[in-house]
C-alpha cells in the first residue's frame, strides 16, 4: 500500500481536484480462485493519462453532482462507489470529517474494465484525506481500500505514484514496477456495459499460468513483443458475453496497433501506437467509422516521482 502522507502537500482549506486515471491491464492472468469465490490475479497494470474527474470542497451539507459524457449513467445515491469511499473514511474519522461537495466529471465508460468506479473511489479517498487532513494508518487505509473493491488499493497506487505496477492476490498485493516505457495508447469502447461477476462466472479455467518473468525493456516495441507472451484470461469468457471483441481488437491492429488486448474484464480494449500523433491518427479514423464508440488518444501515465 503507498505510504499517502509523503506525497501529501500542505493540507487543503478550499476546493481540490484530482483525475481518476483510467487503470488498464496491460496483461491479466488469472491463476487459482479463493474459497470465497474470488479470483486470483497475476497483472500488469498501467495507467492512461485520462479519467474521470473529481472535485472536493468544503460545505455547509453533504452534495453530490454528477455530469460528463457518462454520467447519466450512474446512480447518485449511495450506491455509488464515491460515496461509499466518502461513508468508509468517515465512519474511522468521525470528528475530522466535516461535509463535503462532491462533484464527479464521469468522462469514463461505466462498467467497462478500466476500474473507473474504483479509480473513482480511490482518488476520492486521497483528496479527502487531504481536505480533513487525517492520517489512516497504512493497514486502516488497504482495509477500507479492499472493503470498496479489489481494484481500489491498484487505483490508489496509480493515483499517487502514476507509473505501473503488479498486483497479485485479488488485488490487493500491490508491486511498483518501474522502468516502463511510456505508451502511446488508443482506448475504444463500443458501448457495452459488461458485468465483472458475469465474466469471472463464465470462466473455464481458473488454474492459468502466472505472467512470464520480467525484463528489462529498453523501449516499448521490446514491451510489445513481451505482452504477446502474455494473455488476458478474461478476454474468452468476455468474448461469449460480446463476440464483437476479438474483431474489435483486429480493427485496432489493422489501425496500426503493435499490440491490442482487452482490459479487465471489458469491454474496453486498447492499442498500442508507436507514437502519439500515430495514436492520434487512428482514434481519428476510429471516431470516424464509429461515431458511437468511446475513442481515446492518449499515453500511459510516467512514474510521478
Ligand atoms: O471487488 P469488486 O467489487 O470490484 O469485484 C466485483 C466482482 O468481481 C466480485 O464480486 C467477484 O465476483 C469478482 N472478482 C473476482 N476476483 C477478483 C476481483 C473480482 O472474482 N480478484
Amino acid at each position: 500500500m503507498p505510504d499517502i502522507f509523503s506525497m501529501q502537500t500542505a493540507p487543503a482549506s478550499s476546493a481540490l481536484q484530482a483525475t481518476a486515471y483510467a487503470k488498464l491491464n496491460l496483461a491479466l492472468h488469472v491463476t487459482g480462485r479463493r474459497d470465497d469465490g474470488y479470483h486470483l490475479l497475476d497483472t500488469l497494470v498501467a495507467f492512461a493519462g485520462y479519467g474521470d474527474e473529481i472535485t472536493i470542497s468544503p460545505a455547509q451539507e453533504d452534495s453530490f453532482t454528477l455530469s460528463g459524457r457518462f454520467g447519466q449513467q450512474l446512480p447518485v445515491n449511495g450506491d455509488n462507489l464515491v460515496l461509499k469511499a466518502r461513508d468508509a473514511l468517515r465512519e474511522h474519522f468521525p470528528q475530522q470529517s466535516t461535509a463535503i461537495a462532491i462533484h464527479l466529471e464521469k468522462n469514463l465508460p461505466v462498467a467497462s474494465g478500466i476500474g473507473g468506479g474504483s479509480s473513482d473511489a480511490a482518488t476520492l479517498l486521497a483528496l479527502l484525506i487531504r481536505l480533513w487532513n487525517i492520517k489512516p494508518e497504512q493497514t486502516l487505509l488497504k482495509q477500507i481500500c479492499l472493503q470498496l473493491g479489489a481494484d481500489v488499493p491498484m487505483c490508489l497506487h496509480g493515483q499517487l505514484y502514476g507509473g505501473a505496477l503488479i498486483a497479485k492476490g485479488i488485488g490487493e498485493d500491490v508491486q511498483s514496477l518501474s522502468g516502463l516505457p511510456v505508451l502511446p495508447l488508443v482506448l475504444v469502447n463500443d458501448g457495452t456495459a459488461i458485468s465483472t461477476p458475469q465474466i469471472f462466472k463464465h470462466m473455464h479455467k481458473r488454474d492459468n499460468p502466472a505472467l512470464p518473468e520480467l525484463a528489462r525493456f529498453d523501449s516499448h516495441a521490446e514491451l510489445c513483443n513481451f505482452l504477446k507472451t502474455t494473455r488476458n484470461d478474461l478476454l474468452p469468457p468476455a468474448a461469449q458475453l460480446a463476440p464483437q471483441l476479438p474483431e474489435i481488437l483486429q480493427i485496432l491492429r489493422d489501425c496500426g496497433a503493435h499490440y491490442a488486448q482487452m482490459s479487465g474484464s471489458g469491454a474496453t480494449c486498447f492499442g498500442i501506437y508507436d507514437t502519439l500523433p500515430a495514436a492520434q491518427q487512428a482514434a481519428e479514423v476510429l471516431q470516424q467509422q464509429n461515431p458511437h464508440w468511446f475513442v481515446c488518444a492518449t499515453t500511459t501515465l510516467p512514474n510521478k516521482a
